[in-house]
This record gives C-alpha cells, sequence and structure tokens, in this order.
C-alpha cells in the first residue's frame, strides 16, 4: 500500500506570509504543500501562478510542491511550472484533451504527474492506460474553486473503485476534508491527504496533520489484516 503522506492546502494560508506558512507546515510533519493555481476560466477564481511557486520554492528548502492546476489548457504550464520548482502537476481529466500525451510531457520535464477527477465525473474516466502512466489519481471531494467547501462524501466510491484498480497508486483526496470526514477517505484507500480550512484553522495544526496521518495509517493497517475472505486476521502468520 502506498505511504500515508498530508499535503496542506496554502489556499487557506496566509498568502502575505507563504514562505513562513510552508514552513510551519513541514515544522509540523508535512510531507508535501498543496498549492492550488487556479485561472479564473476552469473555475470562477484566481490565485497563484509559476512565478509566486518559484519564490516559494526558493525560499523553503525542501519543499515538495504539489500543484493542482484548476486551469483549462493545463498543457501550457507545464514548462512554467517545472522551472518554478514543481514536483508533481496534477491537471483536470476535465480540461485536457489528451490526457496520456500530458501526462508524458510532464515526466519529461522532471515532475510526477497527477490527473484529477471533479465530482461529476465518474472513475471510468481513468482509462487502464491513463491510470497506470499517472504517478497520482485526485478525487476532489468538492466542486474545484474554492476552499472551505462541505465535504461530498458520494464521491468515495470513485476512491474505492480506483484503489481496486490500482492497488499501489497514490490516491488523494482533496475538499473538506477534515478529522471528522478523513475516517471514510481513508477508508475508501486514499492514501494522501489534502486539506486546508482543517488545518490553517486550527489552533494546533500540527495535531491536525498528525491525527490525518493516522487515519490512512489505521485504516491501512485494518485492511492488511483483513484475510482474503475478509476475515480480521486471516493473513497474519
Ligand atoms: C479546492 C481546492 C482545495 C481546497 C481545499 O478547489 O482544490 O485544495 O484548498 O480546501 P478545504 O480543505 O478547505 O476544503
Ligand atoms: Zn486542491
Amino acid at each position: 500500500m502506498p505511504r500515508a503522506i498530508v499535503a496542506p492546502s496554502v489556499l487557506a494560508s496566509d498568502f502575505g506570509q507563504l514562505t513562513a506558512e510552508c514552513k510551519r507546515m513541514m515544522k509540523g510533519g508535512a510531507e508535501w504543500l498543496h498549492m492550488d493555481v487556479m485561472d479564473g476560466h476552469f473555475v470562477p477564481n484566481i490565485t497563484v501562478g509559476a512565478p509566486i511557486l518559484s519564490c516559494v520554492h526558493k525560499g523553503v528548502p525542501g519543499i515538495f510542491m504539489d500543484v493542482h492546476m484548476m486551469v483549462t489548457q493545463p498543457e501550457k504550464w507545464v514548462d512554467d511550472i517545472a522551472d518554478a520548482g514543481g514536483a508533481l502537476y496534477c491537471f483536470h481529466y476535465e480540461a485536457s484533451s489528451d490526457p496520456l500525451a500530458l501526462i508524458h510531457a510532464i515526466h519529461q520535464r522532471g515532475m510526477k504527474a497527477g490527473i484529477a477527477i471533479s465530482p461529476d465525473t465518474p472513475s471510468t474516466a481513468i482509462t487502464d492506460d491513463i491510470g497506470t502512466t499517472a504517478d497520482m489519481l485526485l478525487v476532489m471531494t468538492v466542486y474545484p474553486g474554492l476552499g472551505g467547501q462541505k465535504f461530498l462524501e458520494r464521491c468515495l466510491p470513485k476512491v474505492a473503485q480506483l484503489r481496486a484498480r490500482f492497488p499501489d497508486k497514490d490516491i488523494e483526496v482533496d475538499g473538506g476534508v477534515n478529522p471528522k470526514t478523513v475516517d471514510a477517505c481513508a477508508e475508501a484507500g486514499a492514501n494522501i491527504i489534502v486539506a486546508g480550512t482543517a488545518i490553517f484553522g486550527s489552533e494546533n495544526p500540527d495535531q491536525v496533520i498528525a491525527t490525518l496521518k493516522s487515519a490512512v495509517n489505521t485504516a491501512q493497517a485494518k485492511h492488511a489484516a483483513k484475510g482474503v475472505n475478509g476475515t480480521i486476521g486471516k493473513s497474519i502468520d
């Protein structure tokens, strides 16, 4: 099973202190930082682009930027985000005309490739070819565009479907994830947890990060302890 990773979404951070906010999260146990890029076309909101990500990359040694591209024509920005230090380039299936070609272009620039599906997109949009070639699959649990929205539980069956098809793949959930909703995400098979409001809105973000991570570890341990017939303990020698 792929390991648990918590990626705080800086959309909920103090953008005026972005590098300090990223450092604070890394010190608090976050291995990735989730950077939401919005263009005002794919979603009705504008956030940051490559110039700001580049400053963050220079200002935060060792940062892993998980860049969530909520933009039309995602193929246009691969070079800019790679030059800015992006580690993972995640584009939306709905915005892409040729996902496989885009994944290859992202790999050619030395980044990991992720593909996101919005709430109304079925998991079958991720074909076997796409799913095996991409490094990460992102199942949105809100409609992309805004932080602080209500978690959409109806998206979780898609996580379970993708986990069944791609047992070793990184599967990320994003939107409305908090210590209350994370267990269902982890149970469904998500191992990368994005959270904005729940982490940055907390007085104790380190604790929230730890809680989110341990939810994944607990769910994975539970699944590992299940035998082929689903009986707890059967597979343990
Ligand atoms: C929504 C973004 C999310 C958002 C999550 O379009 O992709 O990353 O920041 O924020 P919360 O955790 O507050 O729902
Ligand atoms: Zn996001």
